[in-house]
C-alpha cells in the first residue's frame, strides 16, 4: 500500500511587478543622425504598476493583455524583449505572458518599458539565463530608450537618447497627484513637433544642480521650482487641453506640475500623502483618472511564482 505523499511544489513560472516612471526634469537636445534626440533627464520610478507573469510554454511566444486595449502583437515590448533575449542568449524555449496593466498606456509614464524590462529580467529567471546587468542593459537600450531605466528603477539622470545611466540620490519620498488623460500621445508625434517649433537648446550638465540637489536633500519645495520639460510646449500644440490641467494641478494647491515625458500625464508634486489627496481631490475634474504616488521605488520587483 503506498501512502500518498506530498510532492514539493514545482515553481510553474515567475511574476514580476514593474513601476512606471517620471521625467522630474526632460532637457531636449539636437536630432541626431539616427532620428533620437539627445537627451539630459532625471528620472524616478513612481508607484504605479503593471504585473507580468510568465510561464513555459512548448515553442514560440504568446502574451495575453488585461486591464486595457492595448494590443498584444508583434509591437507589444514584452514580445519585443522576449525576442531579443531569445536571440542573444540562444534560448530555443518558449514562453507564455499575461500583462496585467495598472500603468495608464501612451501617457509619459513608460509603461510600455517598463513592461519590456520586467519581460527582460522575467525571462533571465523563467530560463535561468542569469545574464551578467551589463548584457541585460544592453539587450533593454535595443528594446526602447526607457527600458535600461525600468530594470533598475529608483532615481537617475540619464543621457544619450535616454539610455545611458548614472545613479543619483535621492532623500525621503515624494508625493504626486498623477493627472492622467482619456487619450494617450504618440513619443515619435510630440519629438516631431518639438523639433517645428525651433532650434533645440544646447544641453547643460550644470542645469539640473538645484534639481539634484534638492532631491538629495529630500525637499519637495526645492524641487517644485525646477522641475521641467521641454517637450510640454510640443504636447500643449497637439492638446490645448493640456495647459488647463497643468495649472489646475497648482490651483488646487500642487507646490509644482510638470508633465511627464513626451506626456500627456500631468504631475503635481505634493507636500505630503496627506495634501496630495486633497489636492487629488480638487484637481479630478480635468482628468481622465487621478492618482496619488510616490517616489522612488525600485523598478522590477518578483513576487509569488505565476501559475
Ligand atoms: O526609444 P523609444 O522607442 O521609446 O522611442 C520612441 C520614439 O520617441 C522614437 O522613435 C523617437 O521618435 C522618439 N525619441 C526621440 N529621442 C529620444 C527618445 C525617443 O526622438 N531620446
Amino acid at each position: 500500500m503506498s501512502a500518498s505523499v506530498a510532492r514539493p511544489r514545482r515553481p510553474l513560472g515567475v511574476r514580476a511587478r514593474v513601476a512606471a516612471k517620471v521625467n522630474l526634469a526632460l532637457l531636449v537636445g539636437a536630432r541626431r543622425a539616427d532620428g533620437y534626440h539627445e537627451l539630459l533627464t532625471v528620472l524616478q520610478s513612481v508607484a504605479l504598476f503593471d504585473q507580468l507573469d510568465v510561464l513555459p510554454a512548448p515553442g514560440g511566444l504568446g502574451l495575453e493583455v488585461e486591464g486595457t486595449a492595448l494590443p498584444a502583437d508583434e509591437g507589444n515590448l514584452v514580445l519585443v524583449a522576449a525576442r531579443e533575449i531569445a536571440r542573444k542568449a540562444g534560448a530555443d524555449q518558449g514562453a507564455r505572458f499575461r500583462l496585467r496593466k495598472g500603468i495608464p498606456v501612451a501617457a509619459g509614464l513608460g509603461g510600455g518599458s517598463a513592461d519590456g524590462a520586467a519581460a527582460l529580467l522575467a525571462l533571465d529567471r523563467l530560463w535561468n539565463l542569469r545574464l551578467p546587468p551589463e548584457e541585460l542593459a544592453a539587450m533593454a537600450a535595443e528594446v526602447g530608450s526607457d527600458v535600461p531605466f525600468c530594470l533598475t528603477g529608483g532615481t537617475s539622470v540619464a543621457t544619450g537618447r535616454g539610455e545611458q545611466l548614472r545613479e543619483v540620490p535621492a532623500s525621503g519620498t515624494f508625493w504626486w497627484v498623477v493627472g492622467a488623460a482619456r487619450e494617450g500621445l504618440t513619443t515619435a508625434a510630440v519629438y516631431r513637433r518639438h523639433d517645428e517649433l525651433g532650434p533645440a537648446r544646447p544641453l547643460v550638465a550644470s542645469g539640473l544642480d538645484g534639481l539634484l540637489a534638492a532631491l538629495a536633500d529630500g525637499d519637495p519645495e526645492r524641487l517644485a521650482g525646477t522641475l521641467v520639460n521641454d517637450l510640454e510646449r510640443a504636447a500643449f500644440r497637439l492638446r490645448p487641453g493640456l495647459a488647463l490641467a497643468k495649472q489646475r494641478l497648482v490651483d488646487a494647491g500642487a507646490i509644482g506640475a510638470v508633465m511627464s515625458g513626451s506626456g500627456p500625464t500631468m504631475l503635481g508634486l505634493c507636500a505630503d500623502r496627506d495634501h496630495a489627496h486633497r489636492v487629488a481631490k480638487r484637481a479630478w475634474s480635468v482628468f481622465h483618472r487621478v492618482r496619488v504616488a510616490h517616489t522612488p521605488v525600485p523598478g522590477v520587483i518578483f513576487e509569488t511564482e505565476a501559475t
